[in-house]
């Protein structure tokens, strides 16, 4: 079987973006594939996490990802810091990034702006960290929105590259959706940024979020209409998205075709939505809270986890010291 690998910061609780962009993929490929799917607990100290809240964020992600539909029992979970490998191969491969590549990066551009107080060297060399999560178990697809995709270029950029070096090593991944091209969930406050945690809260539907929230929230969502005939707006456009993914196709096609005969109400789209929404995202929501209250559970899941993947990983690092010329002794 081909090998997978996935990851998901632990920063706050998860939204439609991380459910479609990411999560819907990983329930599919885990019946065809070999996953690994972690909670990249390294990646969120970029923005310096309290100590005491990164226990309860991880267990968060790792309820949330079960309550959606992962089986422990056919997907490897783990989270990223039990993998101490990873920070080694990291280590060298950081020798092989350039500073003028990370420093033009856009995630990178786009988190000096964000937080200009806190521009470390960890944010800088993040696509190298990420690679090496990728690379250390041999992964061949990786399931990611678009928001991820430049980084899985980079990821093939330092596979090359250290294989060029040192010899062949490490397979090229790409970046995966079954709808092929990849998703970008919009926030739907109709800027035009993708929907993320950090958004304001009523433009970032959780899979935490109540009834009567998700309603609320669908209800205010911007969809600045345009005359009859035109092409729907990018957040109309994104509504779609989102009813295509939670309704029936019938229900889409109804307000498609309103749309383009310009008889469209906003209203009564955004209500049907709104309940279709709730179907949708109500069973997980009270699956993962039930999942979080039994830590005993989830700790177990992810020390197996952590066993198998650091295993594989191990592997992977055992050859690359060898082809660097780590073989004193
Ligand atoms: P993160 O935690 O920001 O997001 C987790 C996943 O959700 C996807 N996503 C979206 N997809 C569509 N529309 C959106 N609005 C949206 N928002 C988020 C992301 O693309 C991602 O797939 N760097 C990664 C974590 C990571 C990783 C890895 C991923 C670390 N190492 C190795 C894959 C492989 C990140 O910050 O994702």
């Amino acid at each position: 079987k081909e090998i997978v690998v996935s990851g998901i910061r632990p920063t706050g609780y998860l939204h439609l973006g991380n459910y479609f962009g990411a999560i819907r993929n990983y329930i599919r490929m885990q019946e065809d594939f070999n996953c690994y799917f972690f909670v990249a607990d390294w990646h969120s100290l970029t923005t310096h996490p309290d100590p005491k809240d990164l226990k309860g964020n991880v267990m968060r992600v790792l309820a949330e990802n079960i309550a959606s539909g992962l089986d422990p029992e056919k997907v490897t979970l783990y989270a990223q810091s039990d993998i101490p490998e990873v920070a080694e191969l990291y280590l060298y491969m950081n020798m092989l990034a350039y500073m003028g590549e990370l420093e033009k990066v856009p995630t990178f551009k786009d988190k000096v702006r964000q937080q200009p107080q806190n521009v470390n060297a960890g944010l800088l060399t993040y696509p190298v960290l990420m690679s090496v999560d990728i690379l250390i178990q041999r992964a061949v697809k990786v399931p990611v929105g678009k928001d991820q995709g430049q980084h899985l270029e980079m990821a093939r950029n330092y596979a090359q590259r250290f294989n060029n070096r040192y010899g062949e090593l490490f397979p090229e991944p790409v970046a995966f959706n079954y709808g092929d091209n990849l998703v970008r969930i919009l926030s739907l406050d109709g800027n035009g940024g993708k929907m993320s945690k950090s958004e304001n809260e009523m433009a970032t539907i959780y899979l935490s979020d109540s009834d009567e929230k998700i309603i609320n929230k669908l209800k205010k969502a911007k969809t600045d209409s345009g005359a009859p005939g035109e092409p729907m707006s990018e957040s109309v456009q994104n509504l779609i998205t989102l009813m295509k993914l939670v309704s029936a196709p019938d229900t889409v096609k109804f307000f498609e075709d309103a749309h383009a005969a310009g008889t469209i109400r906003y209203g009564d789209m955004k209500g049907q939505l709104g309940a279709d929404m709730v179907k949708f995202i109500a069973p997980i929501r009270d699956k993962a809270a039930e999942l979080q209250r039994d830590t005993t559970y989830l700790e177990k899941i992810m020390k197996a986890g952590a066993e198998k993947a650091r295993a594989n990983a191990a592997q992977t690092l055992q050859q690359a010291r060898k082809l660097i010329g780590f073989n004193y002794y």
